[in-house]
Parts: structure tokens; sequence; C-alpha cells
């Protein structure tokens, strides 16, 4: 923060000012912010980064927030620290870094023009300091906002390269298990005809264990490709109930499981890839099934249209997710299945971001969990310039971030 001061000559006097000038802006922070605001929905691509009403209620507290903090200070090492999370949030929605230089500036000009406003009775030259020190700490942090974004995005990158790193190792080692679990699988088979009634009970006991046990690895190994193939969206016009009861009629709920769609009707149309779409639903409908089969229960999937979006929630009764498990479900490799690579999570969310969307897990109200896949109605181009799937390595790609966690992926953990 000493270094950002001595920069732009911070001092003391401007920090008075601005502290001073605090409570005659008050009355002009939040017609400051709806102007922020229509500033960004008059740009189709900024405008949609602001995501549900949600969240726009959100980012617009906390605008008002640092409106407030910036003129009343002070402008310590606490003040860099909180800061530094904005740029790192601004990663996180994919914003590309030119909006943040953009909405400084309409900041900056609405703050000047409060200050000229309130402060006109107390003289030119009281209104230019006031208006000087504002030209400063919006330099101040707009300096704090890029470095904390580009440090933010350099380590998604770096998380970006390790899952492609990853993807090609699965690709490796699935590829070299996938044969020889082929050759048991027909050796099994083949001695089991061979023997066909004579086969003594405990051969036959080996047999089946054997069986099974490469029935599980091959899923295993299947997912590890799935993970490894992941590929940039091929975007079609596709409606998301219509991939929903696809999905659904080719999974099955065990005894004792129901599996219950409420879909919503006349969904917007959407831009995507049915079959990466497909991939993810898949994804959670089985997890959510294998969640509540040891104890039976209910597994809702419903779809709906948000302001901008369709939303896809998959509800399911069953123990829930534990601490841990919540705070590292997307993390590649985390699982808490006795089989399980760890990596349908991950490829899901990175599907999901691929196509300028979310993924997002937590509690469902009355016990169980919820997972919610969202994608934006506004996404399509985004989502064709937007960056490289796990599976390539390439730098990152049209005018976006990289995204949280760029690419995520098997099951639940
Ligand atoms: C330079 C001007 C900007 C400032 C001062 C600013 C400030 C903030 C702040 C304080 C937060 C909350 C950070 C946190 O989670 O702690 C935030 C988050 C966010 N910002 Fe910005 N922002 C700016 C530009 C923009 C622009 C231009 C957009 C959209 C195009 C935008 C979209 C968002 C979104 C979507 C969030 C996440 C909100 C949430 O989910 O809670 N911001 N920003």
């Amino acid at each position: 923060m000493d270094e950002l001061r001595s920069f732009v000559g911070f001092g003391p006097g401007d920090a008075a000012r601005l502290a001073a000038l605090a409570p005659h802006c008050e009355p002009d922070i939040e017609p400051l912010v709806e102007r922020f605001y229509e500033t960004i929905r008059r740009h189709p691509e900024a405008a949609a980064l602001l995501g549900d009403e949600q969240r726009v209620g959100r980012l617009r507290r906390s605008l008002a927030d640092w409106l407030r903090t910036l003129l009343r200070g002070p402008h310590d090492e606490q003040y860099l620290l909180r800061r530094t999370a904005i740029g790192r949030r601004h990663v996180e929605i994919g914003m590309p870094p030119r909006y943040m230089a953009l909405a400084m500036g309409v900041l900056r000009q609405g703050l000047a023009e409060s200050a000229r406003r309130r402060l006109a009775a107390q003289g030119a030259q009281a209104v230019a300091a006031s208006v000087a020190a504002i030209d400063k700490v919006c330099d101040i942090e707009l300096a704090i906002m890029l470095e904390s974004y580009r440090e933010a995005y350099a380590a998604a990158l770096r998380e970006r390269e390790q899952l492609a790193a990853l993807a090609q190792l699965s690709a490796a080692i699935s590829h070299e298990v996938k044969n020889p679990l082929g050759v048991i699988a027909s050796s099994a088979f083949a001695l089991r005809e061979l023997l066909g009634e004579t086969l003594p009970d405990a051969l036959a006991r080996h047999l089946e264990r054997i069986e099974r046990n490469v029935h599980r690895a091959h899923r295993a190994v299947t997912a590890l490709l799935d993970f490894a193939r992941s590929r940039r969206p091929r975007l079609v016009r596709a409606e998301l109930n219509e991939l929903v009861r696809e999905t659904c009629s080719e999974l099955v709920a065990g005894p004792r499981v129901e599996l219950v769609l409420e879909l919503a009707e006349r969904l917007p149309q959407l831009e995507l890839d049915p079959v990466l779409i497909e991939r993810v639903i898949d994804n959670l409908v089985r997890n959510a099934l294998e969640a509540v089969a040891a104890r039976g229960g209910r597994v809702q999937v419903r779809t709906r249209a948000e302001p901008g979006a369709v939303v896809l929630e998959v509800d399911d009764d069953g123990p829930g997710l534990a601490a841990e498990a919540k705070q590292r479900l997307f993390e590649p490799l985390f699982t808490t299945k006795p089989v399980g690579t760890g990596l349908g999570l991950v490829l899901a969310r990175s599907i999901a971001e691929q196509h300028r969307g979310s993924l997002t897990a937590e509690d469902r109200p009355g016990g169980g969990a919820r997972f919610r896949l969202r994608l934006p109605l506004g996404g399509v181009q985004a989502a064709a310039a937007g960056p490289p799937a796990a599976g390539d390595a390439g730098s990152p790609g049209g005018g976006g971030a990289p995204g949280r966690g760029a690419s995520r992926g098997e099951g639940r953990p």
C-alpha cells in the first residue's frame, strides 16, 4: 500500500479530503451505483456477466459499500487485503480485464461530478483538491484490482495446465489398461464357456469376482477417457428439457429409489453442445441416484427459466455433503466413492464453464444435496471464444478470463 500511495502521491491530506467529502457525496452513492449498472447493461457482453437478480443485488450492495469505504478509508493494509478479493472475483466470473478500466472511469467521473456539485460553495480550490484526491484513489484501486486479477488469472491458468496434463495422463493410462481389461474379460467368458455345466462352485465364485471387478475397472477407465476427451463445445440450438428426458430415460433408479422430473413448460432454447450437456446431466443424476441407493430415497430433477438463463437442479434426499466434500467437491481426483476417479464433477463444471454457465453444489433444504447447473441465454459467443477444455493445452483464448478452475470432472466424489 505504501508503494501505491507514494506512486500517485496520495498523502494524509488526500485521505482527509476524501473522508470530509464522504457525507456530502452520500446522496449520490445510490444514483452512481445505478448509473454503473445502466452502463454495463447497455453493453451485452458485459451485461451477460451480471447474472441473475440475486447476484446483481449482492453486487449493488458491494459496490455502494466499496464507494463509501473508498472515501472514508482508512487506506491501510487491511483495506488493500479486502480490495484484492475483487480482482479474484472478477476472474471467477470470467470478466475480460478491459471492463475494470472502463467501469473505473464511470465511477471516477461520477465521484468527481458529485464533488464538484456538493463542494461548489467551498470554492474552486477545494473542489480541485478533492477531485485530485479522487483521481489518485481511483488509480490505486485500479492498480490493486488489476494486480489481483493478474495473480488470480495466472493461478487459474496453472490449474488449467495441470488439468490438461492430467487429461493426457488419463488418456495414456486408460489406453494402457483398456486392452488388458478386455483380455481378462474375454478369458473369463471363455472359461465359463469351456467348463459349462462342469464349472465347480468355488471357481464360479472366483469368476464372478473377476467379472465384477473388471466391470468396475472398466467404468473407471471410461470415466478417465471421458475426462481426457473433453473438447470445445459444438453449439447447436436445443431445449434443455429434451436432453433431461433423454438422459434420464437411460438411467435406472434402484429399488426404493424414486426419480422425479419436474420440467418447466416452454423453456427458451439454448445454444449448447448436447453431447457435453447430456454428460453433465448424466453425471449429476447418476450421482444423486447413487447417493440415495443404499437407504432408498427420492431424486428430483427440475428445470426453470430465470432472467437471462435456464437452470437445472438435481436434488437428492440422501446423506448430504460432508463439510470436507463441500469444500473439495470440484477438485480433480477428490473422491469419496469406493470406486471413483474424482474427475466427473471436474469435467461437469468445466463443461458448464465452457458454456459460460456455472455448476454449484449446496445443501438441500430438508436434508440431502442440491446441484445447480446454470446456462446463460447470451453465453454463446463467449463460450465459442472461451478457454480451452481440459484436454486442450492451449493458451487462454478469446478476451475472457480462464474462469474458476477452468476445468473440473466423474461424479460426486
Ligand atoms: C471498476 C469497477 C468495479 C468495481 C469497483 C467492482 C467491485 C466489485 C466488488 C466490491 C465485488 C464483490 C467482491 C467480493 O466478492 O468480495 C464485485 C464482484 C462482482 N463484480 Fe465487480 N466491480 C467493478 C466492475 C465490474 C464490472 C464492469 C462488472 C460486469 C461487467 C462486474 C461484475 C461483478 C460480478 C458479477 C461480481 C460477483 C458478484 C457476486 O456474485 O457476489 N464488476 N465487484
